[in-house]
């Protein structure tokens, strides 16, 4: 598919997915139309969205679960348990996705470590969709864009979660400030940003096109 017809497709598949209010039917909608064949999914918790995505789209043939699965230094989120409670949350993600026993278990490839230090691991260009839900701070979520933008292919997806800023667990824990981020980068790189969900749910999505004037 020439990069026009792509981002065509994308554009008519993406507004159709936009109606579609359930967080992993609607992106396994998106993955499934445009046929996503390899994948990364930033921050997967217990594997809920990855054995969603796993179980639904057949067209997938490599999916990269990148987590530490362990207590972080500097993250002031409440996902960041201890790592007692993250060696349960690990073993939850791991049935629900490379031990499971279902003929696509062996799509999923398990990168244990951060964002930041797991990006050498695969190829630039190599990926068509790369989901980000890991940190959601504005450091967090400036490396993530930084180290995983490139690695979608000319035409492919950059999605994600929480496309928000906002004290989103409260004044506790540190501010989401994935929405001023994303807005940034995509500005500094001429992108369009498309939202998938809506205010209410809290489940803001995001899309874009690789390079610019593609959307
Ligand atoms: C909101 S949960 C992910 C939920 C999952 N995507 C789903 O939809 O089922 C956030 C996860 O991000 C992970 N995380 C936090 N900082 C990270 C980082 N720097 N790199 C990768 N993952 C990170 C946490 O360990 C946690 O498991």
């Amino acid at each position: 598919m020439t990069i026009d017809v792509e981002a065509a497709k994308s554009k008519e598949v993406l507004e159709m997915g936009k109606k579609i209010k359930d967080r992993f039917k609607r992106w396994s909608f998106v993955f499934k139309e445009l046929g996503v064949k390899r994948a990364a999914e930033i921050g997967v918790w217990e594997g809920d969205f990855a054995h969603a995505v796993l179980s639904r789209v057949d067209s997938i043939e490599e999916y990269y679960l990148v987590d530490p699965w362990k207590h972080l230094q500097n993250w002031d989120k409440p996902f960041n348990k201890r790592d007692s409670e993250f060696n349960t949350v690990f073993i939850k993600a791991m049935k629900q996705s490379v031990e499971s026993n279902e003929p696509w278990a062996k799509k999923a490839k398990v990168l244990r470590g951060s964002s930041l230090d797991m990006a050498s691991k695969v190829k630039d260009g190599s990926l068509d969709m790369v989901y980000i839900d890991g940190d959601h701070t504005a450091r967090g979520t400036m490396i993530d864009l930084l180290k995983w933008f490139d690695k979608v292919r000319p035409g492919g997806l950059l999605c994600g979660d929480d496309f928000t800023d906002s004290f989103q667990h409260g004044k506790n824990f540190a501010p989401t400030f994935v929405k001023s981020v994303v807005s940034a980068f995509a500005e500094v790189h001429g992108l369009v940003v498309v939202e998938m969900g809506d205010a209410e749910d809290l489940h803001l999505s995001l899309w874009r096109q690789r390079y610019k004037n593609e959307y």
